[in-house]
């Protein structure tokens, strides 16, 4: 990552740390623009500019920093309301509609998500995007037992399919045990009809299609921080 981009990362997601106050359940979502919120909360929390906050972790990595930084956490099942969430993204369009799981946590980050009354999206200029999947591939969470079958069906869709590779030859494996297919269809003409296709198939637990989600993005880059506006198509 070029320094910029990293500025640019950290300026977004500490803008959006502004909207935090004290006694909020936070969502802490995944990836590394997220994680400078997530330690902007911890250094607040720690002078005491913020307190009684309450994080629900979207991945294992983000709970392992979060506790590390001593930021208190809690689960679905004590908040299954999130006041706000702040989360990244791979790919946002202008209708505030996303790309996400580039990290692999796209399951978690969607149910936390959807019990977010506040989603808010951290991103650098770059995942900007003029339509969906001109940029970025779509990432699908499988059940390993099935997802032969699955890479197909994306193939039968259009999409050009690579099983994720994890470290070292290994293959990536989500929180869940799950496998990860991107699945790169190109520009998409109408993501909610192929969010539907997939939502279909047995063997795919979710994909990265983040529909009707965000209810904010705060951009940044080099002219400085801002909070786009959602022009809806
Ligand atoms: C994690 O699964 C993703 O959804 C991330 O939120 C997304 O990939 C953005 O990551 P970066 O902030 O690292 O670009």
């Amino acid at each position: 990552m070029s320094e910029d981009a990293a500025t640019y990362k950290r300026r977004a997601a500490e803008r959006a740390v502004d909207l935090v106050a004290s006694g909020m359940v936070v969502g802490l979502g995944s990836g590394s623009t997220t994680l400078y919120a997530v330690h902007r909360i911890g250094d607040l929390l720690r002078t005491g500019e913020l307190t009684d906050i309450l994080g629900v972790p979207t991945s294992e990595a983000t709970a392992a920093e979060a506790r590390r930084l001593r930021i208190p956490l809690t689960t679905l099942e004590e908040h299954p309301s999130i006041d706000v969430t702040i989360d990244g993204a791979d790919e946002v369009a202008p209708n505030f509609d996303l790309i996400k799981g580039g990290g692999g946590a796209l399951l978690r980050e969607k149910i936390v998500a959807q019990a977010s009354g506040r989603e808010i999206i951290v991103v650098d200029e770059s995942k900007l995007s003029p339509r969906l999947g001109t940029k970025w591939a779509v990432p699908v969470e499988v059940i390993p037992f099935g997802w032969i079958q699955e890479k197909e069906f994306l193939a039968s869709l259009g999409a050009d399919v690579r099983l994720r590779d994890g470290d070292g030859g290994t293959l990536f494996v989500t929180d869940q045990g799950n496998w990860i297919l991107d699945a790169n269809f190109g520009p998409i003409d109408d993501p909610a009809t192929l969010a539907a296709r997939m939502a279909e198939r047995a063997a795919i637990v979710e994909h990265g299609l983040f529909l009707g989600l965000a209810t904010d993005v705060i951009v940044a880059g080099p002219r400085g921080v801002r909070e786009l506006g959602r022009s809806d198509r």
